[in-house]
């Protein structure tokens, strides 16, 4: 009785043993395996090895990146790097066998820099296809007109940092589907095609560091599940388009800098109730900032700097601020403004040229140790750091050059995170610490300093102006 048991267990578990070994063989269909084989053949270069897996007669469903999800189907492959990781790129081009991966929903190249070639229709005709990440190749040439056959099933569609060429065509107003679609980095001209307000899914619109030109369309009525939009680092002229206003109740990131726009900031803007991050430096706004912002509670990024802004600039309100820069306007802020010196969460304040004319050595900000970069430059400040700068240990930069500081350097201490520091053109006297030796950039030039530079292997432009420094690089004492 025993031994029959045995039996009968030893026939269960052959049976299984058997079924494994069928299983394995036939786990990856061979349309699928002839086509990555293909895929491998165009591999040029692959140095860390990424396809070493990929032997024909295995399973391709184990294959590095590759997924199989429901069946013996392949449903994704992704091959990912970072950009910092010297090996782990290919050279080559993308097989156009892709297009024999009936079940494909993902396909993704992230970071693997040195593929080339031209955008992959063979993507087209894969019915199941949800998401493209094609992101920091070497990929070219202009974006097929008919990419709206890529279809309404395609959730996001993201080619940034290529080298694709040519205008957006305007068949991508048939990818309904998109949730995301990311251009980003690459060197696109033209305009945006209206026919993006179609994309009634979007989430997210990133065309960021391209050759967009002429004004930024009205497409925006349509798309009122967006959060993020990213136009920065453009051509784009005229206004900000009305129709942006009904982006209100979602729309988070809002970044329109590095472009010519001009006109007003538009007080609708103030009625943003979850916008987290507003970047519209590096345009030529003109006028005041309207007095809504009072309302955006939320904010914690908010970057107007290098426009031609003036006063009055409104009290606002905005509790989450982390880093605000408001320099290189037309601002006369007078002192820097109470909601700022009372926020919690200040990491970053940037407020050169703004017309602030404090006494530094009194202010006191309710909360100093978050801060890691204060650029208070061209203002007529005056009084010490010393006092700020021992509270702040945290932080990394502080540049005040073009003000009226006056006290005894070499009281001053340098805090161990400290990197950049700029006091040039202000009344600073006293002698030159040698902890300044472990700053990443100094500049001490223009002011009423005295004696010998420690060793310290920055220029004589970082030294030169003073009373009576001497020594390295300056000449000998
Ligand atoms: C990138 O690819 C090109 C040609 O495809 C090749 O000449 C070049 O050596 C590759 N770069 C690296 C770093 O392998
Ligand atoms: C928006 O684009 C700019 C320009 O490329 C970039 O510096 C910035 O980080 C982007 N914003 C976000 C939140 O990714
Ligand atoms: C925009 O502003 C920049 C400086 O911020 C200036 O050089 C440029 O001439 C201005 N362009 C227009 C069209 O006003
Ligand atoms: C700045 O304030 C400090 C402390 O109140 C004071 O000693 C100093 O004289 C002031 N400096 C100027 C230029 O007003
Ligand atoms: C220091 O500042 C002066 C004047 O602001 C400038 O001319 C010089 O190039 C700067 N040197 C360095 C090393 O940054």
């Amino acid at each position: 009785m025993k031994s029959l048991v045995l039996l009968l267990l030893l026939l269960v578990l052959s049976i299984i043993a058997l079924q494994c070994l069928v299983g394995t063989s036939r786990a990856c269909h061979v349309d699928d395996e002839t086509s990555l084989l293909s895929f491998r053949s165009h591999i040029t270069h692959d140095p860390s090895g990424m396809l070493a897996s990929w032997m024909s007669g295995t399973d391709c469903c184990i294959w590095e990146g590759i997924t199989c999800l429901h069946s013996d189907r392949v449903t994704a492959l992704g091959l990912f790097s970072q950009t910092d990781t010297p090996d782990r790129f290919l050279s080559g081009t993308i097989s156009p066998s892709l297009a024999k991966l009936r079940d494909l929903d993902g396909f993704y190249l992230v970071n693997m820099r040195n593929i080339t070639g031209k955008f992959p229709t063979s993507l087209y005709g894969l019915p199941k296809l949800r998401y493209v990440y094609l992101e920091n190749n070497r990929l070219s040439g202009p974006l097929p007109n008919d990419i709206g056959k890529l279809g309404t099933r395609l959730d996001v569609l993201s080619l940034e940092g290529n080298r694709f060429t040519g205008s957006i065509p305007s068949s991508v107003s048939e990818l309904t589907g998109l949730t995301r679609l990311n251009l980003a980095g690459n060197l696109i001209t033209g305009d945006i095609p209206v026919g993006i307000r179609r994309l009634k899914a979007l989430i997210q619109l990133e065309l960021q560091s391209n050759q967009l030109s002429k004004p930024i369309p009205e497409i925006f009525s349509s798309l009122d599940q967006l959060r993020y939009l990213n136009l920065s680092r453009n051509k784009f002229a005229g206004k900000i388009p009305n129709s942006i206003s009904s982006l209100a109740p979602k729309l988070a990131y809002l970044e329109l800098a590095h472009n010519t726009l001009t006109g007003q900031i538009p007080s609708f803007l103030g009625e943003f109730q979850s916008l987290s991050t507003l970047d519209l430096s590096w345009n030529n706004f003109t006028g005041a900032l309207p007095q809504s912002f009072k309302k955006l509670a939320g904010i914690s990024n908010l970057d107007l700097s290098h426009n031609s802004l003036v006063e009055p600039f409104p009290v606002m309100n905005a509790k989450r601020i982390r880093s605000l820069d408001l320099s290189y306007n037309n601002f006369h802020l007078g002192k820097i403004p109470d909601w700022v010196t009372s926020s919690p969460n200040v990491y970053s304040l940037k407020l050169a040229k703004c017309g602030i004319k404090i006494n530094l050595t009194n202010w006191n900000p309710k909360e100093a140790y978050f801060y890691e970069r204060i650029d208070l430059s061209e203002n007529r400040i005056s009084g010490s750091p010393i006092p700020l700068l021992n509270r702040a240990e945290n932080l990394v930069g502080f540049w005040a050059s073009g003000n009226r500081l006056s006290f005894d350097l070499g009281k001053m201490r340098i805090a161990h995170a400290m990197y950049d520091l700029d006091l040039s053109r202000n009344s600073v006297f006293g002698g030159v610490p040698s902890s300044a030796s472990e700053l990443r950039s100094l500049n001490l030039s223009r002011n009423h300093l005295c004696g010998r530079i420690p060793a310290t292997g920055f220029p004589a432009s970082s030294f030169v102006g003073n009373d009576c420094l001497c020594g390295l690089p300056l000449p000998a004492c």
